[in-house]
């Protein structure tokens, strides 16, 4: 692999102040940072705005059974919610199906920590960054100065959503990793703005992470009076097949996530999603684009030191979820430029021997000083070679949106003709 080790942050709490190694290979001092140090970095994130501690804390939703009243219908069986529109709910009430209990949640973690953390080398999958304290985290990435994906995004979408709900022609817009699907307001406007007067329209967002699909889902419940929303707790790993069908559907997967998967995992992705794509459904993708390693780098290794407090995160999440006495300010955020394989690859980077019990798992794993465990890679993209990831997965790239500096991209791909599942050949990939 010709990774080269473009930056990295050693931020040990036992250090008051942090060094930071950039692209030349020279050190930055950074100032000092706070002698109480809680888990996660106290700077202020956008300027103007509370430090992140404040947001975390006051944003922090209220247990999941008071907070809204729920009307959740639990799939874990592998039966499927199909068909049309769920009928409105009431105000209080919101249309929750769970493919993922949290009895499953805690088995697929379980199993991933025991493989991950017994591999050599060992890693972590990046969906588990994703509890309730990991999607503010996120939410916080997203407004940072040097994290221009979520924006960039956003300024295409703001130009180009009616165009893109035109060339669809949908009614139905699912969101996979919706997130707080807050750039996807943008398609939903326009998908009610295309709608004759008085039709209904469809929004069915899809994530693994139950509490904040369920608090973006109640604020667009709001927002949206002529959308019917059908949340659904899914992971698209395991149930990309069991997802609402009806209706032509334009199915949404924004921000970059697609670069979070390995590139087999990623074709494999991409063929299953083909394979359940009825004649007249879409893909709408976004994707990060290949450009300057600096920038690259800084967008995943952010002054404030978000995304350290993000990539820890996992940490805490085997820690409460698994019983684990992971110590997070044991390990320094190392975010690094993969030129051979075109990827940003994020590391947690072990600062001292030390050994971890997995209370849940019975195991013991033991960290070497200086040892390195990835918990995420985000690829970035030509036009070129996606378009050659979709025909290889049954798809054709039938539209390019990207911003004028060409940071990031939206395409829409169709299903090829003759096509039905995508079975082309990886081998022209060279996957
Ligand atoms: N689409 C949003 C959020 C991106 S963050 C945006 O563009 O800003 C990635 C999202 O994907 C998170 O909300 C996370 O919970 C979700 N996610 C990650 N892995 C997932 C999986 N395997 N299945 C379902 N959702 C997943
Ligand atoms: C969700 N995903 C597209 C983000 C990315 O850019 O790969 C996750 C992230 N990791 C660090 N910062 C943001």
């Amino acid at each position: 692999m010709t990774s080269s080790r473009a930056h990295r942050r050693s931020d040990s709490p036992d250090h008051l102040s942090t060094d930071t190694e950039t692209a030349s290979g020279r050190t930055d001092r950074q100032p000092p940072r706070s002698v109480h140090r809680p888990q996660f970095d106290e700077k202020s994130v956008v300027p103007g705005e509370s430090p992140l501690s404040d947001r975390v804390e006051q944003s922090q939703p209220a247990p999941l059974s008071t907070a809204i009243p729920r009307k959740s219908t639990e799939f874990s069986t592998g039966a499927q919610p199909t068909g049309p529109a769920q009928p409105a709910a009431a105000d209080d009430d919101l249309d929750v199906s769970r493919f993922v209990t949290p009895a499953d949640r805690k088995r697929a973690l379980a199993e991933d920590v025991r493989t991950g953390l017994t591999s050599s080398p060992k890693d972590l999958p990046p969906k588990w960054f994703y509890d309730a304290r990991g999607g503010m985290l996120f939410d916080a990435i997203t407004r940072l100065p040097e994290y221009y994906p979520t924006r960039t995004e956003r300024g295409i979408l703001a130009t180009e959503a009616k165009a893109i709900i035109e060339r669809s022609g949908a009614d139905t817009l699912v969101e996979l990793g919706s997130g707080s699907s807050e750039k996807t307001r943008l398609l939903l406007d326009a998908l009610v703005a295309a709608a004759p007067a008085g039709a209904r329209r469809r929004f069915v967002p899809v994530d693994v992470d139950e509490s904040m699909l369920r608090s973006a889902t109640a604020e667009l419940r709001l927002d949206y009076p002529s959308i019917d929303i059908q949340a659904v707790v899914a992971d698209f790993d395991r149930h990309l097949d069991q997802l609402p069908t009806g209706g032509r559907r334009l199915i949404a997967f924004l921000g970059g996530t697609i670069g979070n998967f390995p590139p087999t995992a990623r074709v494999d992705f991409l063929r299953r999603l083909r394979a359940g794509m009825r004649p007249g459904d879409a893909l709408l993708l976004g994707t990060d684009l290949v450009k300057d390693p600096g920038r690259l780098v800084a967008a995943y290794d952010d002054s404030a030191g978000v995304t350290a407090a993000f990539n820890r995160n996992v940490l805490s999440v085997v820690n409460a979820e698994l019983g684990a006495d992971f110590d997070p300010r044991a390990f320094a955020h190392v975010a690094l430029w993969d030129a051979e394989n075109r990827w940003i690859e994020m590391r947690l980077r072990s600062l001292r021997d030390q050994t971890v019990h997995v209370a849940a798992l019975g195991l013991d794993v033991s960290f070497a000083a200086g040892e390195e465990m990835r918990t995420e890679i985000s690829a970035k993209f030509t036009q070129d070679a996606l378009a050659a990831e979709y025909a290889a997965a049954g798809l054709r790239l039938a539209e390019w949106w990207t911003d004028e500096a060409g940071d990031f991209a939206l395409s829409l791909a169709t299903p090829a003709p003759g096509s039905t599942t995508g079975a082309g050949p990886a081998l022209h990939l060279g996957l």
